[in-house]
């Protein structure tokens, strides 16, 4: 329950606070972010002085609420247009309410007709913080929003503010960097109508010195799929606030009188036990608070794509299945080109019937063949996207995104349907339902393999509004999908990661992490990943060597362990697999199923010892190992792997060996690993503790 005394709020979690007042100018200041406080405490944060104001710099940004409005030159959260052409704010405080453990501060300007809503949500068991905002126009004339962020976050003082983000590119996504924060605003974003690969909507901010085992973090990741920007801002004397909304520059919305518009949630989160604590308490979240279906694990899958891309005959998915299944996969995906006239990616997207060559009776007989495998079906799905070669855009040229007088820029010979659109959303909606309606599917995988260009709505009276209306749309029809098929199963997939955020993964269970395959890349990219997002939704295949991407030879067994780190699965072309790889493969599989509790659900360290690193997942009495080492020097030997987070009072066997270890030996010295001395060494390790 939010604690308040007048104009001072405190949001308590449990081992944090986040205060807030508003000063005798009505303005929300963000006066404290960090550990638990009491009620007196939080009350005597009113002694310390504020930010000095001058005129000429004007004053450090540490607004909670950063309305554009005089002095405020840095960037503003808030952001508006009257029809009159003023763009400054005066907001005065209304009110506060509070229900449910959420607090609501509204605030009204001072002659416009606009009210603002800030809205602060904790969750019982969680650090993380909630937050978002609502504009309502209550006047007759439209406010052009051109800047709505869900949140802006004021971090304490820092003596060498650091960011960490998640960069990258496809085949290359989530890769983490730590810079030291300069002067002025970063701007971390999005412009592509995804989420994208560039970059995903989460950073962290620590003092230059965290580890990843010690330090105050400060962190904060959007709950969005579409353009988006987050802003951080070091003032001139080294405070430093992120706001972090929708949208991007330099669009506007339009607010008609009467309207409301609803950002979405910007999680923050303050921890102080280093990178791996923070990356823990966001797996929980998303566990307890964002996942619709968390105590489930999930599957093994298989996927088709990499096996046999556009060519391939319902025999050869069938062929596929049984391999799939004799190995001890669950679930069976059949990935694109099975339907129109999709026998290569220059045609047919759009046409959701299933390709009368490849399938002269429908999906019926595959699904039943799959089936009758003991597996789940899935299929692959593109539904924002059409090929001009098609028959929906035959008869609606005018249903994709477009500008008079301007190209249709294509990629992979397709266009982005505009989902903004109330008809089109409605009929893909029905196509969709109608597959899952005729057709006993259990999973689907939904990609979205391009960004937008010439984003235009020439009927549309709003010509910006489909970058919000596209995304709400698609997260409308996941909605209605999952209500009226509730045993469906969904996995968002953007060109591999492109699209992956606390938004989509409210409605997916699962994620296809990255188009690359490649078992050491992958590594790096699983780890940025898991900074921000738990195990239990990062798929990982397990394919060929050399890998198609790549090209790098990667032996089975380290294939294997790194997919393992993840959600496993299997996407290698297994018509081709030697029986030697298969009989293994099925070995592995088993394995995984005996550890996947721990590693989805359960806590996870990262580790690392010269030349190897690993992951430990924690789970009741279990403890997982997966450990990785490329290639050794001079032939020194493999150091021991320390772990983290035992109890070292109590001990622990090593079910490969039936050796006992103390719980301060493997926290002090380490674990054995016993590794292979030639490159590319693994092992998956099982440690169980003892009453
Ligand atoms: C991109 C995805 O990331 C791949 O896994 C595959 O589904 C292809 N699209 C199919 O076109």
């Amino acid at each position: 329950m939010p604690a308040h005394d007048s104009r001072l709020w405190t949001i308590d979690t449990p081992n944090t606070s986040y205060v807030v007042a508003v000063d005798d100018h009505d303005r929300l200041r963000g006066l404290h972010w960090g550990p638990r406080l009491s009620p007196e405490q939080a009350l005597a944060l009113l002694d310390l002085p504020e930010s000095p104001f001058r005129p000429v710099v004007g004053r450090e940004p540490r607004f909670d609420l950063g309305a554009a409005s005089a002095f405020q030159y840095g960037h503003n959260g808030l952001q508006v247009r009257f029809s009159d052409g003023t763009r400054d704010l005066e907001l005065v405080f209304a009110e506060a309410i509070e229900e449910d453990g959420d607090l609501t501060l509204v605030f009204a300007d001072r002659h416009y007709p606009l009210e603002v809503r800030t809205r602060y949500r904790s969750h019982p068991g969680s650090d993380v913080i909630e937050r978002t905002l609502a504009l309502r126009n209550t006047g007759t004339e439209a406010i052009d929003v051109v800047r709505a962020d869900s949140a802006t976050w004021v971090v304490p003082g820092l003596d060498t503010p650091r960011l960490s983000q998640l960069h990258g590119e496809w085949g290359a996504e989530t890769q983490l960097t730590r810079t030291t924060i300069p002067y002025g605003e970063t701007v971390i974003g999005s412009r592509r109508g995804i989420t994208s690969h560039q970059a995903n909507p989460w950073v962290a901010i620590d003092d230059g010195a965290a580890t990843e085992t010690s330090g105050p973090v400060w962190s904060t990741a959007l709950a969005w799929s579409g353009t988006w920007r987050i802003t951080v801002e070091k003032g001139p004397t080294g405070s430093v606030v992120v706001s972090a909304g929708f949208g991007h520059d330099p669009i506007a919305i339009r607010l008609s009188g009467g309207e409301t518009l609803e950002t979405p949630i910007a999680a923050g989160l303050h921890t102080a036990g280093g990178f791996a604590s923070a990356a823990s308490a966001w797996h929980d979240y998303a566990l307890a608070h964002v996942l619709p279906h968390p105590d489930e694990v999930r599957p093994i899958l298989y996927n088709s794509w990499e096996a046999t891309e556009f060519d391939f005959t319902a025999e050869d998915q069938m062929r596929l299945a049984d391999r799939a299944a004799a190995m001890g996969c669950e679930l069976f995906v059949m990935d694109d080109g099975w339907f129109g006239a999709r026998v290569s990616d220059r045609a047919g997207l759009g046409d959701w019937t299933p390709n009368p060559d490849r399938f002269p009776d429908g999906l019926g007989p595959l699904i039943k063949h799959v089936h009758s495998r003991g597996m789940r079906f899935g299929i692959w799905v593109e539904p924002e996207m059409v090929n001009p070669d098609s028959d929906l855009y035959r008869a609606h040229p005018d249903w994709v995104y477009h500008q008079p007088h301007r190209r249709r820029s294509e990629v992979r010979q397709q266009l982005v349907l505009n989902l903004a659109r109330p008809d089109v959303a409605e009929h893909l909606h029905a196509r969709l339902d109608e597959l899952l309606s005729q057709n006993e599917i259990d999973f689907v995988k939904w990609d979205m393999n391009r960004p937008f260009t010439e984003a235009g709505w020439p009927d549309g009276e709003d010509p910006d509004r489909l970058w919000f209306d596209h995304t709400r749309n698609l997260y409308a029809i996941l909605d209605r999908l999952r209500a009226d098929h509730p045993n469906l199963r969904i996995e968002s997939c953007s060109s591999g990661g492109g699209r992956v955020d606390f938004g989509i993964l409210r409605r997916t269970d699962q994620v296809w992490t990255s188009d690359n395959t490649d078992a050491l890349d992958r590594i790096a990219i699983q780890d940025g990943f898991a900074q921000v997002y738990p195990a239990r939704v990062m798929g990982a295949w397990v394919t060929d060597s050399p890998n198609p991407l790549t090209r790098r030879e990667v032996p089975l067994d380290f294939r294997f362990h790194a997919a393992m780190a993840g959600v496993l699965a299997v996407g290698g072309d297994l018509r081709v697999w030697s029986d030697a790889d298969q009989a293994r493969g099925a070995e592995l599989v088993a394995d995984y199923k005996r550890i996947r509790h721990a590693v989805q659900l359960g806590r996870r360290h990262p580790l690392q010892a010269g030349a190897v690193t690993g992951v430990q997942y924690d789970r009741g009495d279990q403890t997982v190992v997966l450990a990785w080492r490329r290639a050794r020097s001079f032939a020194y030997p493999d150091p021991l792997l320390k772990l983290h987070g035992l109890d070292p009072d109590a001990r622990y066997r090593d079910e490969r060996t039936g050796r006992v270890h103390h719980g301060a030996i493997l926290a002090a010295h380490g674990l054995e690993l016993g590794l292979d001395p030639a490159d590319y060494a693994s092992a998956m390790i099982e440690l169980t503790r003892l009453p």
